[in-house]
């Protein structure tokens, strides 16, 4: 088997039947919503996939798969070791497009500062806005690129990403065009957060920006279909619930779909994301019972960010009680260079995981069927006819190894679209 790399090889045919797989989980028929137990995952055992142009046209018994490939001289990627395999991880919320590091601030937060008094003392946000806006389109492009494709080391082969680093019209499109252009075989999907933080050099209040940003910019994204969603930073230190509905209100006027940066410090975000029907509300660490008793009763899906309470040092956001009162409950890296600097999403969701007491059924869901639902992307997150063939194989023959080993058992192959994109030796555990 070639090294761990990129690129195609002669087992890219489009049509082909890829097998055989010790276990496959197909995240199917899982509730949306609610706590899951591991005994309510559909697993097929000697398991086969039968791809074409990029989508799953069959799963099921090897062998049978086999006797058909035979029949239909259909070419077979023959998989020689014991692997387990899930759907292509989705990272349904990062920031994973920014220019310089915030190495300093983290070292002030190991000293004592908190996040929000750096940020008070022009660090924080402010700090990589200027150097994003620094930093060229081609840069920009590159390190996106990188990042997209450390995550699809992991298995991710959806990636969100959000612009809020630019806050300017032109630097907004900037990064969204750089997100856009970013190449890697994962796929992104792009959020306009202009209204990240109001922009310490912008002439005028936090309601004047959100207008402008509103009225000039959301078009003109929307024209460029550089994004479909639109993110805002519902906080003391960004936007008040108020500003966010009015901006939020005409975001979804010009046909966006909304997500919420909210609860994180205090709470606000997820009542507004249930009252507006946002698809989101992402982050929830200071979310109690009033939140929780509003996200069961909704649509919208409770994304919560692991990587976010790592990087800050900060409790978990509540996913068992989320669940346990019957939320939809998504795991995302949130990666970026400031609260979530470390960018493993499995490793991050393992983590939640066991402080939380979440099932591996919870945990994986979080990180495929479900995130697929906090992006409103139907076509993946689960391994079944008609989804596209975004696949992770781990060379185990149990599934639970794949949380146990707390993201160290990373993906002997990872497939975009039906092709491999990623092979590395397999290694024993
Ligand atoms: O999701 N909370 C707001 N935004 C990001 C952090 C961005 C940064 O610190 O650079 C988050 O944690
Ligand atoms: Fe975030």
């Amino acid at each position: 088997m070639p090294q761990c790399g990129w690129g195609t090889n002669d087992s890219n045919m489009t049509n082909k039947l890829i097998g055989p797989f010790t276990q496959l989980l197909t995240m199917d028929k899982l509730p949306e919503k609610g706590s899951i137990s591991d005994g309510q995952l559909e697993m097929i055992h000697n398991a086969g996939i039968m791809v074409d142009n990029g989508k799953i046209i069959e799963i099921g018994d090897y062998s049978k798969l086999k006797q058909k490939a035979y029949e239909q001289k259909i070419h077979i990627e023959y998989i020689d070791n014991e692997m387990v395999v899930v759907p292509g991880f989705i990272d349904c919320h990062t920031h994973i497009c920014w220019g310089g590091s915030r190495a300093g601030d983290y070292a002030k937060r190991l000293s004592g500062k908190t996040y929000l008094e750096i940020a008070q003392e022009g660090g924080g946000i402010w700090d990589t806005v200027q150097k994003t806006r620094e930093a060229g389109l081609a840069e920009l492009e590159a390190i996106t690129a990188h990042h997209a494709n450390q995550l699809l080391a992991g298995g991710v082969t959806s990636i969100e990403v959000k612009s809020g680093y630019g806050l300017t019209f032109h630097d907004e499109l900037k990064m969204l065009k750089a997100i856009k252009n970013a190449d890697t075989p994962a796929d992104l999907i792009a959020t306009c957060l202009a209204a990240h933080i109001l922009p310490k050099d912008f002439k005028g209040n936090a309601d004047e920006y959100l207008l402008k940003m509103a009225g000039e910019l959301l078009p003109r994204v929307k024209e460029q279909k550089l994004a479909g969603r639109v993110d805002i930073f519902v906080e003391k230190t960004a936007f008040t619930v108020d500003a966010a509905r009015e901006y939020l209100q005409k975001a979804k006027a010009l046909g966006f779909d909304l997500v919420i940066h909210g609860d994180q410090f205090t709470t606000g975000g997820s009542k507004l994301a249930t009252e507006i029907a946002a698809l989101s509300v992402d982050h929830l660490e200071a979310c109690g019972n009033i939140e929780v008793e509003l996200l069961k009763n909704s649509n919208v899906v409770s994304v919560v960010l692991p990587g976010a309470s790592i990087g800050l040092g900060e409790p978990f956001a509540p996913a068992r009680k989320l669940l346990d009162g019957g939320a939809c409950v998504a795991i995302a890296s949130d990666w970026n260079p400031g609260s979530a600097p470390m960018g493993d999403l499995l490793a991050q969701a393992c983590i939640i995981g066991v402080y939380e007491k979440l099932t591996i059924a919870e945990t994986l869901s979080g990180i495929t069927n479900r995130a697929a639902k906090a992006l409103n992307l139907s076509d993946r997150g689960i391994l079944k006819a008609g989804k596209i063939a975004d696949i992770a194989a781990f060379k185990t023959s149990d599934f639970r190894e794949i949380i146990y080993r707390q993201g160290m058992l990373r993906p002997t192959i990872v497939w975009k679209k039906g092709e491999s994109v990623l092979k590395r030796q397999p290694y024993k555990l």
